[in-house]
Formats: structure tokens, sequence, C-alpha cells
């Protein structure tokens, strides 16, 4: 469960501040589905990021499971999100010198063997269509099998809280709709908390609870459940 209250966050360019998150305050129960919504520079990066540990809110409560979050303490963030959180962005980092399969099983926080790591790896791989891609080059990707091995990437340690920012942003639409199946699929089996930001209208009618941001404030739309 997250818990955030009047969460603010002020970016500062040349002597000027922009108010980005006004207040925002939000409850996301253990299972919930939750899409993000709103025009471009609403902020839902920026709150994605926070919620990912990734970003200091300026001001506000933040809890993970009633343990309020400490910004300061990085070591103790880096712990958390490893274990807990998994993040899809749309700049996916993936390490060029490591193949789609390496970079999963690096990413693997288990005590399994590498062998079995990698029949976990290679499974992950055929759920998003790159079975042909276990050893590929990653410089050799296109941008949209880069971007389905960075969300498999995300899943490697069932992560009680999956954040996706666009998470479907470079991608057709028969992709698109596997990766939403998959994400809706795990969500379901592992009972997790999934939120998405997209631009998209039919993935954002997906979720149980759907959000709109809109310069830095939220309005909860709907909930579907
Ligand atoms: N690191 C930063 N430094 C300064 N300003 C920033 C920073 N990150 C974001 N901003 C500003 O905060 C505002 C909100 O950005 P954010 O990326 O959260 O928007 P968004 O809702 O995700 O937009 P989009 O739909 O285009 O992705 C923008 O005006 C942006 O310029
Ligand atoms: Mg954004």
């Amino acid at each position: 469960m997250i818990s955030v209250k009047n969460l603010c966050k002020d970016f500062y360019f040349e002597d000027k501040s922009q108010s980005v998150l006004k207040n925002v305050s939000l409850e996301v129960g253990g299972n919930d589905f939750i899409t993000i919504m709103g025009p471009s520079g609403g902020g839902k990066s920026t709150l994605l990021q926070i919620l990912g540990l990734l970003t200091k809110p300026s001001s506000g409560e933040f809890y993970y499971d009633d343990n309020e979050i400490n910004f300061k303490n990085e070591k103790l963030l880096n712990l958390y999100r490893r274990n807990n959180i998994g993040l899809i962005f749309q700049n996916h980092n993936l390490i060029s010198c490591l193949s789609p399969v390496e970079n999963l099983i690096i990413a693997m926080n288990t005590k399994e063997s590498y062998k079995e790591k990698s029949i976990k790896a290679k499974e992950l791989l055929d759920k998003v269509g790159l079975s042909k891609k276990y050893n590929a080059n990653i410089l050799s990707l296109s941008g949209g099998e880069a971007q389905r091995v960075s969300i498999v990437r995300a899943l490697v340690n069932s992560p009680k809280v999956i954040l996706c920012d666009e998470p479907t942003g470079a991608l057709d639409s028969t992709n698109s709709k596997k990766i939403m199946d998959l994400l809706i699929n795990i969500k379901n089996e592992t009972k997790c908390i999934l939120i998405i930001v997209t631009h998209d209208e039919e993935i954002g009618r997906l979720g149980e609870r759907r959000i709109y941001l809109k310069d830095g404030e939220i309005y909860e739309v709907d909930r579907n459940i």
C-alpha cells in the first residue's frame, strides 16, 4: 500500500521556481490498477519518479506499507526499490554489452542458479515475442524491442509495485496489446499494484481507478471497481 499526503515538487531554473506537483494526496491499495492521464507537462512523470523513489519531493509525506520513506537515505531507497518496485520508463537503460537474457539475469535478486535464472529470463522474453532475440546485441534491437526487454526486466523480481511511464509508447498495436495483457495478468497473479501513465485513451480506460493530472493537481475521474 502507498500513501502520499500533500506531496509538492518544485523545480528551480534560473532563479525561477515552477510548482510541478501541488499538494497531491493519494492512497493506493495493495492490488490497485491505476491509470494516470493528462496533458503534457502536467507532472505525470514527476509523480511516477517520486513514487519510484528516484526523485525527492519538495515537501509532503510518503509511506510505503506504513513505513515513512526517508529520501535522504540513498542506500535504503536503492534497497527498497530493488526489492519492491518494478520501473518501466522510456529511457530503458539496458546494459549494451550484455544480451537481453543477461540483462534480465543481472537484474534478478533471487538465489537461483544461473541456469534457472536463464530459463526464467527466456520465458519472460517469450511472453513479449522476443524468442529470437535471447542473445542479440542490445544495440541491434529496434526501439520497441529494447522497450519490451526493459519491460520484462522490470518484472523479474515479482515487484509489489509496477510503475510504468508510457510503456507502450514505442510499440505497434499488436505489441501494445501483448504488453497490456502481460501487465494485467501479472497484476492479477501476484496481486501487485500497477500504475500506468499513458496518453492512450484505450489504455487509460483499462484502469480500475483512473486519475487525471493537470497543472500539478490530481483528480480521480472514475472507479470501475
Ligand atoms: N528535472 C527537471 N528540472 C526542471 N524542470 C523539470 C524537471 N523535470 C520535469 N520538469 C518540468 O516539470 C513539468 C512536468 O514535467 P513531467 O515530465 O512530469 O510532465 P508529464 O506530465 O510527464 O508530461 P508528458 O506527458 O509530456 O510526458 C514540465 O514543465 C517539466 O519541464
Ligand atoms: Mg511524462
